[in-house]
C-alpha cells in the first residue's frame, strides 16, 4: 500500500483501478445506518459523486434509511472489491445535499427511471405489484416529457471523518490503514490485521 497524504488519493486510485476491473459495479457500496435503540441496518446504495467533502448517493427521502439519517446523521460505508483483494470502511456523518443538486442529478436519469421514482414509496408495505404498476403509468401520463424532480426524493452526502483501506497480502499478513480526520488534515496509522 503505497503512503498517501490524505484517504481521498489513496480512494481514487483504488476507485480508479475498480472502475477498470470488467463486469464489475464498483460503485456499489454498503450503507449503514442507525435505528432507534442503536439498531444497525445496512443495505447496498450506489456511489455517485464523490470528492473531499464526502460521498453521494441518492434515494427516497421517505425510506428506512432516509429516516434512520434523519433522526441520527452517524452512518457508514463499505466498498468491496473482491477481484483486486480490496475492502474500505468510511465512517461518517450523512446529511441532505440541496434540491437544486438532486434535480440537476434527476434530470439525468432515464425517464423510466424519474417514474420509477415518483411511483416508489420506498420502504412502505406494497399490497400488490399491481399497485406499484399502476403508480409508474399513471405519472407517465401525468408527466409524459419533462418529469418534476419529487420533494420526496434525493441525496445524501457522506462526511466522512474516518476511513480504513484494507488490502489482502500473503499469510493473512493483511495490510490495513487508518485515516482520522484532525483539525487540520488528516492523520494515519497502521492496524494488526
Ligand atoms: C446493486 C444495487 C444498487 C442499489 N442502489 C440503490 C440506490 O442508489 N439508492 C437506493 O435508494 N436504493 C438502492 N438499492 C436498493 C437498496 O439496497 C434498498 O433495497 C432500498 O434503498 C431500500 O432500503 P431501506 O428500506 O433501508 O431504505 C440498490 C440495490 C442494489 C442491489
Amino acid at each position: 500500500m503505497k503512503e498517501h497524504d490524505t484517504p481521498f488519493r489513496l480512494f481514487e486510485e483504488w476507485y480508479q483501478d475498480a472502475l477498470a476491473l470488467p463486469g464489475a459495479n464498483p460503485a456499489a457500496m454498503v450503507l449503514a445506518t442507525v435505528g432507534e435503540k442503536g439498531t444497525p441496518s445496512t443495505r447496498i446504495v450506489l456511489l455517485k459523486e464523490w470528492d473531499e467533502n464526502g460521498f453521494v448517493f441518492f434515494t427516497n427521502y421517505g425510506s428506512r434509511k432516509a429516516g434512520e439519517i434523519d433522526a441520527n446523521p452517524q452512518a457508514s460505508l463499505l466498498f468491496f472489491w473482491d477481484q483486486l483483494g480490496k475492502q474500505v470502511r468510511v465512517e461518517g456523518s450523512a446529511k441532505r445535499i440541496p434540491a437544486e443538486q438532486s434535480r440537476h442529478y434527476f434530470q439525468s436519469r432515464p425517464l423510466e427511471s424519474q417514474w420509477g421514482a415518483w411511483a416508489s414509496r420506498q420502504s412502505q408495505g406494497l399490497p400488490d405489484r399491481s399497485v406499484l404498476e399502476g403508480r409508474f403509468s399513471a405519472f407517465q401520463k401525468k408527466y409524459p416529457a419533462q418529469v418534476p424532480l419529487p420533494d420526496f426524493w434525493g441525496g445524501y452526502r457522506l462526511n466522512p471523518h474516518r476511513f480504513e483501506f484494507w488490502e489482502s497480502a500473503a499469510h493473512r499478513l493483511h495490510h490495513r490503514r487508518v485515516f482520522e480526520r484532525q483539525a487540520q488534515g488528516w492523520s494515519s496509522h497502521l492496524l494488526y490485521p
